[in-house]
């Protein structure tokens, strides 16, 4: 049994008088110990995904199909009191832009000893602070900056903290939301190597939502390739994004964009440079391909009709009309 199972998700906003499909019937699962990459541009619904397994979507949106199960027990439709229970302590979420969001004017170590209590109002307050010490240490914090406001941090080292305290309550499943957007070089392949060595030391399953591939390349075993509301493609990182001298073997057209817009996987084109025009808009139904506008490859069938998966090889699956089988 896999430990997240997404089966068939869909996520609705309701914008005004209409509304959005962020998520359109996702499927994807993430194996104990496991990290799994999400990518694909701004807007095609990486956030809506991953709020929606703790069920943390805003107000106006709603999980219009499908099921997600946590460590075998089915979440959607539970109730808040009891997803309360689950939220940290199976499933904690790092979320966009987290590391602006510590409280300005409470010290680092107390907000994440908050964190626990929060969860555990019995805590020994004694071990509490051990723990919180524990914590920032794990994360690479010296002890002797804990009592530091967030100010007096780097933006790393806050993103640092926002890791320890998702830590906090021991989750089998973390989800990272664009850890590293935002941090220089040197900080983003420090917090990469962090999340790497999390999973090691503490048996983390990683849920890394990114729009860098290189990132996910670095981190990730599988990956998912989502574009205006769907998984286009997904696979194993090193046979999708090539590793160790062998090539791509990436078969959506959208991949192969991105592939070819990241300097650090051989390519050396910027994503504009490649791809003209934009995602569709959400709000209206799509017929053919979503992709199929920016497509160089698009025949008459696309626009006519959406691409089923294809399993391209075992653990490999494309949806585009013109994915073909790998031969081994
Ligand atoms: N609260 C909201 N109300 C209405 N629409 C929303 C809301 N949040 C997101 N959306 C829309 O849902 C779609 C998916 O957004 P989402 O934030 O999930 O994308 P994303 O892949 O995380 O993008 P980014 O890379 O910019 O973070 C977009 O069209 C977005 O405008
Ligand atoms: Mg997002």
């Amino acid at each position: 049994m896999s430990l997240l199972d997404i089966e068939d998700v869909s996520v609705d906003y309701r914008i005004g008088s209409g509304s959005l499909r962020a998520v359109d019937h996702v499927s994807l699962r993430v194996e104990q110990g496991e990290a799994l990459g999400i990518v694909g541009e701004s807007g095609c619904g990486k956030t809506s995904l991953g709020l929606a397994v703790p069920m943390l979507l805003p107000a106006n949106a709603s999980i219009s199909s499908g099921s997600i199960s946590l460590g075998g027990r089915e979440l959607v439709g539970m109730s808040e009191r009891e997803l309360n229970q689950l939220r940290w302590t199976e499933v904690a979420f790092v979320f966009q832009g987290a590391m602006n969001a510590l409280n300005p004017v409470q010290r680092v170590d107390r907000q994440i000893l908050e964190a626990i209590t929060a969860h555990d109002s019995h805590a020994d307050r004694e071990v509490a602070g051990a723990r919180v010490l524990e914590l920032l240490e794990l994360v690479g914090i010296a002890a002797a900056r804990a009592k530091s406001y967030p100010h007096e941090f780097s933006g790393g080292m806050r993103q640092r903290a926002m890791i320890a305290m998702a830590l906090a309550c021991r989750p089998s499943l973390l989800i990272a939301d664009e850890p590293t957007t935002a941090l220089d070089v040197i900080s983003q392949a420090q917090i990469l190597a962090l999340l790497d060595s999390l999973r090691r030391s503490e048996g983390l399953s990683l849920m890394m939502i990114s729009h860098d591939l290189s990132a996910i390349k670095r981190v990730c075993d599988r990956i998912v390739v989502m574009y205006a509301g769907v998984v286009v493609e997904s696979g194993t990182t090193e046979e999708v994004l090539g590793r160790r001298g062998r090539p791509a073997a990436a078969q959506h057209p959208y991949t192969k964009a991105l592939i070819a817009a990241h300097p650090d996987l051989g390519g050396a084109r910027s994503l504009a440079q490649g791809l003209s025009g934009h995602p569709p808009d959400l709000s209206v139904p799509i017929t053919g391909c979503r992709f199929a506008d920016r497509c160089d490859s698009a025949m008459e069938i696309c626009r006519e009709q959406a691409p089923a998966s294809l399993s391209v090889s075992p653990g490999h699956v494309a949806a585009c009309h013109l994915a073909r089988r790998l031969v081994p």
